[in-house]
């Protein structure tokens, strides 16, 4: 028995020479240590043993057994270990390399030239409004004085979403929402996206507008026309020359269209100015007291004015860009430059 236990234990280490991974290194302890493992066998068999042989063979079979538990161990450790360095070995990271640079994106013109007119406005006091794209019809249109047979209505100016919700058509349902919201004074400005059902060179049906609104006691038209000769100034540069042309809208009155002198040719006659030396950047007017009956502002108190302005038309002009569809084409190469 003893010469078996010790051929056991040699073929056992012979075999452990051989294995390097975890798996095989099971399979052979479960050869010989296992329930059915070769000197689990023998173990097994020590019963049949007359009684004195018993305890001298036990020892032997637990010193084999103990003996192979160790070299296991030991094997199990080394091929961890080494499993670990070839792991370090093969993922190492040389921190010395140079980063991938990220591409860096730019603020789009729209979002610049937005962002310049908040300024400019925030300069002068105002703050900043918001309202929904998706819009009620009687924010865009029935509280603003734009009765039911009014052209802007016509199907094909505006996007229906329903009979009484709308794809908003202008930044002015912002007006009326920060009006029911809090009492005078009010000095807003909104900028925003806008949809009309048109599209060409100079039209998107998705573009953007800044609306403002500044009510109080005393407010007159000449705070209109200091107000945005100050912004013009401002904006494309002092001494630019500004207009005010009676025009009409449903939520002022009087209205105006505001002309600038053609910043291109500096109001010598020009192709983006088509020859007149102006160009119209805004409608403007006096908030119609129809406008303060549906928010329950008192107009014999109260006066105020307003104005909406197209940014993509400033953009263009700042910028000098001829063609708007270039603005929402997504071309970096164009993006790029701003
Ligand atoms: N909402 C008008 C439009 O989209 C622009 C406008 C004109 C806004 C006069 C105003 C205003 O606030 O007073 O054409």
């Amino acid at each position: 028995m003893k010469q078996k236990l010790e051929k056991l234990l040699q073929e056992a280490l012979a075999e452990l020479v051989q294995v390097s991974s975890e798996d095989s290194l099971h399979e052979l302890r479960v050869k010989y240590l296992g329930k059915k493992g070769l000197v689990t066998i023998v173990m097994k068999g020590l019963g049949a043993l007359p009684p004195e042989e018993r305890p001298a063979a036990g020892q032997m079979v637990n010193v084999v057994k103990n003996r192979l538990e160790e070299e296991f161990g030991t094997a199990l450790n080394a091929i961890r270990t080494s499993r670990k360095e070839e792991k370090l070995r093969s993922e190492r990271l040389d921190i010395s390399l140079p980063g991938r640079r990220r591409p860096m994106g730019t603020k789009h013109p729209i979002t610049l030239v937005s962002e310049e007119i908040v300024e400019i406005f925030a300069g002068l006091g105002f703050q900043v409004a918001e309202g929904p794209e998706i819009e009620k019809d009687y924010y865009n249109f029935e509280a603003l004085n734009i009765p039911k047979d009014h052209p802007a209505r016509d199907m094909q100016d505006t996007f229906f979403v329903n009979d009484s919700i709308v794809l908003r058509t202008h930044t002015s349902p912002v007006q009326i929402r920060t009006m029911l919201k809090q009492a005078p004074p009010v000095r807003i400005i909104a900028p925003g996206t806008v949809y009309r059902c048109d599209s060409d060179a100079t039209h998107s049906p998705m573009f953007h507008q800044v609306e403002e609104l500044m009510v109080d006691k005393g407010i007159t038209f000449s705070d209109l026309k200091g107000i945005l000769t100050s912004f013009v100034n401002q904006c494309f540069g002092s001494g630019i020359g500004v207009r005010l042309r009676p025009s009409f809208f449903p939520f002022t009155e009087p209205s105006a269209e505001v002309d600038i002198a053609c910043v291109i040719c500096r109001g010598k006659g020009c192709r983006v100015c088509k020859n007149t030396g102006w160009l119209e950047i805004l409608g403007s007017g006096m908030v119609d007291p129809e406008v303060f009956r549906h928010v329950s502002y008192d107009s014999e108190v109260y006066t105020g004015f307003a104005f909406g302005m197209g940014i993509e038309r400033i953009a263009m002009l700042k910028y000098g860009i001829s063609d708007m569809r270039l603005l929402f084409e997504n071309d970096l190469r164009f993006l790029k430059q701003f």
